[in-house]
C-alpha cells in the first residue's frame, strides 16, 4: 500500500485509522474522502490531503483515484443498523450501490479494497455462540442484508476480475475520538461518556444482551494487518470473523464501577436496537484470522475500560477548556 483512499474518512473508524496510516505510509499518501456534510476538522484536516468523495458517485471516486495515483480504497462509508431500518432505501444505496461503484473503479485502476462486514451480518438462524467463520447468514435488518451483499460482490469481484478484495466482520467498535452514530452496539460508547460526566446512563439494551465487541486501536491494526496480509495463506477474503471480546450491559456497568465507584445505570429500553441485537451472535469464533493472517487482539475489557476512561475524561477536559475560552 502506497497510495491510499479512505471513503467515509470523516466517520467513527475512518477519523481514526487515516491518521493511523499516515503514521505508517506518510502524510502526504492517504486521502481523507468526505461528504460536504462531514467535512474534516482539526489534525484529520491539517495533517494530509483531503478530497470531497460520495461513494454514490462514481466519477468523484475515479477522480480521485487518478488524481493521486490511488493503489489502495478503504470504502467505510455506511449507514449503521438502527438507522438503516429508518432508512432502508439510502442504506442499501450507499452500501450496496456505493460498494458497486467502489469496485468497479478498482477493477480499473488496479486498486485493492478494503470493505468492512459486520457481526450485522448474521442474522437469528445464525449459531450465537462462538458463530463459526463460515455459517449460515441471513440478517434480519438491512444493515445485514447490504453487509452479506458486500461480502458476496467483493468475493466476485475478486473471482472474476482480479480486484484484491479483502474484508474482516467488525464487532461493536468502542472508541473516544469520533462518536458512532446510529449503531446497535453504541450504547457500550455511550457508556463511557456518561461515567465521565458524572451522569446516570440509560441503557437502551436489557441484562443478558451480549455482543461481541472491539477496541479501536485492535480495530484499526485489523485493518491494515488484513489488507498487508500475505495473499497466498488466505483461504477466505469476505470476510473474516475477528473478535477481542463479548460481553453484556451489566458485565461493562460493572466493570466501569470498578473504576468511577458512584456510577449509576438504569434500563431504558429500545425496542428495535433490542430487536436487532437478538439476532446478532453473542461470540465470533475467529480461529480463521488468526490462522490465515496471525490475527491476534490486544485490549481485553478491563485494559480497554481503563484506556477509555483515561482519554475521555481528557477529550472532555480539552473540549470544556475550548468552549469558555
Ligand atoms: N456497530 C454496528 C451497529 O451497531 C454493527 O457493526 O450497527
Amino acid at each position: 500500500m502506497k497510495n491510499i483512499l479512505v471513503i467515509g474518512g470523516t466517520g467513527q473508524i475512518g477519523s481514526e485509522l487515516i491518521m493511523k496510516l499516515r503514521g505508517i505510509y506518510g502524510n502526504e499518501n492517504v486521502v481523507c474522502g468526505y461528504i460536504p456534510a462531514a467535512p474534516p476538522k482539526g489534525i484529520l484536516l491539517e495533517s494530509g490531503p483531503a478530497e470531497v468523495v460520495d461513494i454514490t458517485n462514481p466519477q468523484q471516486i475515479a477522480d480521485v483515484v487518478k488524481k493521486y495515483n490511488i493503489d489502495t480504497i478503504y470504502n467505510l462509508a455506511a449507514l449503521l443498523s438502527a438507522v438503516a431500518e429508518a432508512k432502508p432505501q439510502l442504506a442499501w444505496h450507499i452500501g450496496v450501490g456505493g460498494l458497486f461503484n467502489t469496485l468497479e473503479v478498482a477493477r480499473e485502476h488496479g486498486c485493492a479494497v478494503f470493505t468492512p462486514s459486520s457481526i450485522g451480518s448474521f442474522g437469528p438462524t445464525t449459531p450465537h455462540v462462538k458463530t463459526p467463520q463460515d455459517t449460515i447468514q441471513r440478517p434480519a435488518t438491512i444493515y445485514g442484508v447490504t453487509k452479506v451483499s458486500g461480502e458476496l460482490l467483493s468475493d466476485y469481484y475478486a473471482r472474476r476480475f482480479g480486484v484484491d478484495t479483502r474484508s474482516v466482520r467488525f464487532p461493536g467498535l468502542i472508541s473516544y475520538t469520533t462518536p458512532p452514530g446510529g449503531g446497535t452496539t453504541d450504547y457500550a460508547v455511550d457508556i463511557y461518556y456518561s461515567a465521565v460526566k458524572g451522569e446516570k446512563f440509560k441503557c437502551p439494551l436489557k441484562p443478558g444482551t451480549f455482543m461481541d465487541m472491539m477496541y479501536m486501536p485492535d480495530a484499526l491494526r485489523a485493518a491494515i494487518e488484513i489488507m498487508e496480509a500475505d495473499p497466498t495463506r488466505l483461504v477466505h477474503r469476505n470476510s473474516f470473523n475477528i473478535a477481542s471480546m463479548s460481553f453484556d450491559p451489566e458485565i461493562i456497568y460493572n466493570k466501569i464501577r470498578e473504576y468511577v465507584p458512584g456510577f449509576e445505570m438504569e434500563y431504558e429500553l429500545d425496542p428495535l436496537r433490542q430487536k436487532i441485537a437478538d439476532s446478532w451472535p453473542d461470540s465470533l469464533d475467529d480461529s480463521c484470522a488468526r490462522n490465515e493472517w496471525d490475527w491476534k487482539p490486544e485490549f481485553d475489557l478491563d485494559a480497554m475500560t481503563q484506556d477509555m476512561l483515561v482519554n475521555l475524561r481528557k477529550k472532555l477536559l480539552v473540549e470544556a477548556e475550548m468552549v469558555e475560552a
